[in-house]
């Protein structure tokens, strides 16, 4: 059969907001044959079979376990839309795999969690493993570290990967409301998981940016040396104070790679507020990448949601049809660099810190003082009564220092006795 008359059958597990969102898409588009070939979902596979869908499946084989269709003779390409790093949809993605059909998922855990071993079994099999949509949803930042930026030496990436915590900061900011309200109503509007911890954990922006280090730097993903930090203890006060010294506050995901190894990172961190990071707003995710002979490239779009997240899968499941192979991530699975983390005491950061003192005399000589004698040089200070603060906050920003000296130097401010309560730490974006 020519590759123009070629249909291909497609086999979908999962049929929750990605899922449902391409079988509709696939609806709507009967004329989708990137390859000349068509594409005909042969099979399904969700938790419940009964469960109302925004799509007509009762003409569809339904599989009880999503394994079985990954292995069916009925399918040529396996998409796996259930999610979770472990449990049926490792076990799915993993027999097909093994039994030669190519895969497309949106799994960024999967993928962070286990993609070189994954990326072994799809390499030997000699089919593809993709997952544009499981990093910035619709918007390409899998392709364009993966293809497009092959020729350059990609030496940093940087940006805004979770929607839901952008949302909830940029709220807090606009409607001057607190983290537990904005989360609430966040989880109200579906923008939130009912179990939000991935999300405002830093989890799920970690594992994108662990998958976005690996086809940056060639090197294997290494979830576990990720540096997660949170957006639960971002305060509305910091969210004002950072503002009045010109920055914004965003959960900024990075990985740097240096001589001293590869650093990837999630962090609520200062941008300044003329910054293209500070100024994607709402649910927007956003991404700079620095190669070495391309330059800056800035790329900007929605990170999540049905009809961006099915356009994603559909554009793997056309690159499929297409035929073209490349390795997993940026090389072959048995030559992916190892990961060398580097070691965080040697980290250097601008920063932002936040005191909430006494209001009595000598307290801001005591606080430089401990500062001196740690060795941080200051950049600017602040000292701004705030309503209902319950103290008098002090803010000031340092110059690039060893994060090591910075912890030393919060530990010491942490016991002077007109400090009431340990200060603050805030990272300066290096964006
Ligand atoms: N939502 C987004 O905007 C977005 C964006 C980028 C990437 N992703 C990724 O895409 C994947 C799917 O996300 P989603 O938002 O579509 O999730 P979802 O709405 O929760 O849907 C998950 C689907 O998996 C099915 N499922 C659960 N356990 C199963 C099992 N044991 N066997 C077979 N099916 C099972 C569920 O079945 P029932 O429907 O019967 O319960 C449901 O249809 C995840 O990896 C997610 O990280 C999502």
């Amino acid at each position: 059969m020519s590759t123009a008359q070629k249909q291909w059958k497609v086999g979908v597990a999962g049929l929750g907001t990605v899922g449902s969102g391409l079988l509709k898409f696939l609806a709507e588009r009967p004329d989708f044959a990137p390859a000349g070939g068509r594409v005909v979902v042969t099979g399904v596979s969700a938790r419940s079979r009964s469960r109302a869908r925004p799509v007509d499946i009762s003409a569809l084989t339904w599989f009880d376990d999503p394994v079985a269709l990954a292995t069916s003779p009925e399918t040529d390409v396996f998409v796996e839309l259930i999610g979770g790093s472990d449990g049926p949809a490792k076990a799915a993605v993993e027999a097909a795999l093994k039994a030669g059909k190519p895969v497309v998922t949106a799994n960024k855990a999967l993928i962070a969690e286990h993609g070189a071993e994954l990326a072994a079994l799809a390499e030997a099999a000699g089919v593809p493993l993709l997952f544009e949509a499981a990093v910035m949803g619709g918007t390409p930042a899998v392709k364009m570290l993966r293809e497009a930026m092959v020729g350059d030496d990609v030496d940093s990436v940087a940006g805004i990967l979770n929607g839901t915590c952008n949302f909830i900061l940029s709220e807090m900011e606009s409607g001057g409301r607190a983290f537990g309200d904005v989360l609430a109503e966040a989880q109200r509007l579906g923008y939130a998981e009912s179990d939000p911890t991935m999300d405002i954990g830093g989890f799920d922006a970690a594992h994108k940016i662990t998958i976005l280090a690996a086809l940056a730097f060639g090197c294997a993903p290494n979830y576990a040396a990720a540096e997660i930090e949170g957006i639960e203890q971002v305060e509305l006060l910091d969210i004002k104070l950072a503002k009045d010294l010109g920055y914004r506050i965003k959960l900024v995901a990075s990985a740097d790679r240096s001589p001293d190894g590869v650093a990837v990172r999630v962090h609520p961190s200062l941008a300044p507020l003329s910054h293209p990071l500070a100024q994607a707003g709402g649910a927007l995710n956003a991404l700079f990448i620095e190669g070495r002979r391309i330059g800056r490239i800035y790329i900007q779009g929605p990170g999540a949601g049905s009809g961006p997240t099915a356009a994603a899968v559909a554009a793997d499941i056309a690159d499929v049809m297409t035929g073209a192979i490349r390795p997993v991530f940026q090389a072959p699975a048995g030559k992916l660099k190892p990961f060398v983390a580097v070691d965080p005491s040697r980290r250097v950061s601008k920063a932002y810190i936040r005191l909430l003192v006494k209001d009595q005399p000598g307290v801001i000589a005591a606080v430089s003082e401990t500062l001196a004698e740690s060795g941080v040089s200051i950049d600017s200070f602040l000292q701004k009564p705030v309503e209902d603060a319950g103290g008098v906050p002090i803010v000031l920003t340092t110059h690039a220092i060893a994060e090591s000296v910075l912890i030393d130097a919060i530990n010491r401010m942490e016991k002077l006795p007109a400090v009431l309560e340990r200060p603050r730490l805030l990272r300066i974006a290096r964006i």
